[in-house]
């Protein structure tokens, strides 16, 4: 079993979320190719994807978005667990909710889509993109609960053996 994890992120925080999951995945003996969405040209030999974005003035990248309209018809046609990461949700993170990701998604049907808190480090922004942070009332942190998302990539493990188990029945 193989899959592509494609994770957009601008300063890391995506990354290591993407990271952690697929070392869950790798544990359980599934096969993970980890990209750049961008970096992405064919899609084919993969039997699910997890695409994974970071969320900016609560859209998904133009990179990650892109990649869901390039290649649509093969998401269409395989499992597709889907991952935001921001701040949204949190008492004292407010920027604003993921509202606009809803199109994007709903286009691939995805088995699930969980959005998992980010980081907001002032430090390794621009000075546009720490006003615009504190304008939406982010406050400092590393919100990031790798229990949930350890949690989150498990279930995808199980899920992929039972579909696999499934399939190999309907075969005979
Ligand atoms: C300029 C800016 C805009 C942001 N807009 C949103 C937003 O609309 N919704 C949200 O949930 N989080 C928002 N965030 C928080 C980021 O999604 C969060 O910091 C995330 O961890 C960044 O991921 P990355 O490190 O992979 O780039 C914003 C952060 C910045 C700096």
């Amino acid at each position: 079993m193989k899959i592509l994890l494609t994770s957009s992120s601008r300063h890391g925080s995506t990354d290591e979320v993407a990271a952690v999951i697929a070392e869950r995945l790798q544990a359980a003996k599934i096969d993970v190719d980890i990209k750049r969405p961008e970096d992405v040209d064919v899609v084919d030999g993969y039997d699910a994807f997890i695409l994974g974005s970071a969320v900016y003035m609560t859209k998904w990248t133009p990179e990650a978005v892109d990649f869901t309209e390039r290649f649509h018809e093969s998401l269409k046609a395989r499992p597709v667990w889907a991952f935001s990461v921001g701040l949204s949700g949190l008492p004292k993170g407010k920027v604003s909710d993921p509202m606009r990701i809803g199109p994007v998604l709903l286009a691939i049907d995805p088995e699930d889509h969980v959005t998992f808190p980010g980081r907001f480090d002032p430090s390794k922004l621009s000075l546009r993109e720490r006003s615009i942070a504190r304008l939406g009332g982010a406050s400092e942190g590393d919100y990031r609960d790798w229990d949930q998302v350890r949690q989150w990539a498990d279930a995808i493990a199980t899920s992929l053996y039972d579909n696999t188990l499934t399939a190999r029945r309907g075969n005979g």
